[in-house]
């Protein structure tokens, strides 16, 4: 598939995998992946694995990905994780603002932009996730809901900063339900998040981020996703668990 933007799809683990499991998990993502160049493939493990999955992909094409950390450096923040602490296991990615962190954690868009804001002074690049609720979709609310994330958690970077952050845009009302939106409602979303960053940011900027459709993403329905024009790749949570099938989103989508 010949899109204007290198696909990036990522494997949301949750609270999934010990280290021994993780480990099986990636070392098969690795075997049914070695030859594949034209996605960027990203595993976000939970932090408890990190270390040994940072070891485990030295030397291949998958990236690491964190789920989550702190908008504060360092200090008296009991269970948080910091950026640098991320960066001791190379991580490069960190998912900000899941809709089960903005539902159960009560993250809100100002924390998130403070979140992202500090990912890229430590280089790791965010993938903010936005998405309405199916009362919101159907209250014909979903723009205004985009909007309102859009502006708030994408506040204060730089269009520099902007290029290098990735938007999911993860309806909530098909993540873990197996209702995936059609290919066009994800097309629709995904052009009208485009207009907000040309707005917010420029048109070149909006041009070059990457934004990722998330919600129940299987082998079955990713090269449909995937071919639409502002769709850039997946976040994954459910079909990332297994290799075979986390794999086989991959080479469909290509
Ligand atoms: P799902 O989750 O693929 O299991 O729907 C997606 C996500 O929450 O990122």
């Amino acid at each position: 598939m010949d899109k204007e933007r290198k696909l990036v799809i990522a494997g949301n683990w949750k609270m999934n995998k010990t280290v021994a499991e993780g480990l099986d998990l990636v070392n098969g993502i690795k075997r049914e992946c070695k030859d594949v160049k034209e996605v960027d493939i990203v595993v976000c493990p939970p932090y408890t694995a990190l270390s040994e999955v940072s070891k485990a992909i030295i030397n291949s094409n998958i990236r690491l990905g964190a789920q989550n950390m702190s908008e504060n450096n360092y200090g008296a923040h009991t269970g948080e994780i910091a950026a640098g602490m991320l960066k001791e296991f190379l991580v490069r990615y960190v998912i900000l603002g899941h809709s089960e962190r903005r539902q159960f954690q009560k993250e809100s868009d100002e924390l998130i932009a403070k979140k992202a804001a500090a990912a890229h002074a430590a280089t790791i690049k965010p993938i903010v996730c936005v998405g309405e609720t199916l009362a919101e979709r159907e209250g014909g609310q979903m723009e205004k809901v985009l909007q309102t994330q859009v502006r708030g958690s994408l506040a204060g970077l730089t269009p520099e900063q902007m290029v290098e952050t990735i938007v999911a845009y993860e309806p909530v009302w098909a993540i873990g339900t197996g209702k995936t939106a059609t290919s066009q409602q994800a097309q629709d979303a995904h052009a009208f998040l485009r207009s907000l960053l040309a707005k917010q940011f420029d048109d070149n900027t909006a041009r070059r981020v990457r934004i990722q459709y998330g919600g129940s993403v299987k082998a079955a329905n990713a090269r449909e996703l995937m071919s639409q024009p502002d769709v850039d790749g997946a976040l994954v949570g459910g079909a990332s668990l297994e290799d075979r099938s986390f794999a086989d989103i991959i080479k469909n989508s290509i």
